[in-house]
């Protein structure tokens, strides 16, 4: 940790607006439900930030819910200047932003399992939700929603919904400071959100090396409820999973992967 601080110490308003620099506006608050919901709100450049998220939510109608001071959540509204069909390219860019930021903090190695849960050691450490909302100016605006489990221990994760197959960096043996980290994944989610508004067809390729979904035996849990098995073989122009199935190759926009090991 470079601040003098844990990474359960609360967070304060200034150390975190003046990491975020002038561009985005942070209001922080000490217990927020969700900070999607919060920043649906807008306007484009807010950063809605909880030291303590009770009602947070996740892909797939999901709950996201963290004990106290354990995680970095929250949520920042941009306009992303690209047509709509760029749009399915917001949660990659965002899973590039966070993975690039982790990387760099700790060291360890990460990856994206497709579109956007950041592994470490193939467990998730991190959530993204990226939402459409309407906006209050000329078009539509992006809530960029993310939880990254910064110190959640393995007794406190086994009472969430989240399972053995997450994880924090501090199980994973790095110590963080969450304003720290809340500096760098915005000045790289900054960066990545100028790469997809300049050049948005290169953003697939810098997406594949950190997909650790690729060349994986998979199951796709779809939206309609049925399962596609097979083997995820590259990602398309408009950031669709291309799996080899049984009948042949499918792009799938929306899905919960699951990694399958084979037997050993
Ligand atoms: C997932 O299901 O993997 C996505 C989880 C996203 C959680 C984050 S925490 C900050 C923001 N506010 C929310 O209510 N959800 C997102």
């Amino acid at each position: 940790m470079t601040s003098l601080d844990s990474p359960r110490s609360p967070l304060d308003q200034a150390a975190l607006a003046t990491l975020a620099g002038s561009q985005w506006k942070v209001s922080l608050h000490e217990e927020a439900p969700s900070t999607n919901a919060l920043a649906a709100a807008g306007p484009a450049g807010a950063v809605v930030v909880a030291d303590h998220q009770t009602a947070g939510r996740g892909r797939l109608d999901r709950d996201w819910l963290t004990p106290a001071g354990s995680a970095l959540t929250f949520s920042a509204v941009v306009d992303p200047g690209v047509a709509d069909q760029h749009w399915p390219l917001l949660p990659l860019v965002t899973g590039i932003a966070v993975a690039t930021a982790i990387r760099s903090a700790t060291e360890l190695p990460v990856s994206l399992k497709w579109p956007n849960d950041v592994l470490v050691n193939d467990r998730k450490v991190c959530g993204i939700l990226v939402e459409r909302v309407p906006g209050s100016g000329a078009g539509p605006l992006a809530v960029i929603g993310i939880g990254i489990n910064v110190d959640i221990t393995e007794d406190e994760l086994a009472a969430t919904t989240f399972g053995s197959t997450a994880t924090s960096l501090s199980i994973e043996g790095s110590a963080v400071s969450r304003t720290d980290l809340f500096g760098s994944v915005l000045a790289a989610l900054t960066e990545e959100l100028a790469a997809l508004e300049g050049q948005p067809t290169t953003v697939v390729d810098s997406y594949r090396p950190w997909c650790g979904t690729l060349g994986q035996r998979v199951d796709v849990h779809l939206p309609d409820g049925s399962t596609l098995t097979g083997e995820a073989d590259s990602i398309d122009a408009e950031g669709r999973l291309v799996v080899q199935g049984p009948q042949g190759p499918v792009a799938v926009g929306a899905g919960d992967v699951v990694h399958v090991r084979p037997a050993v």
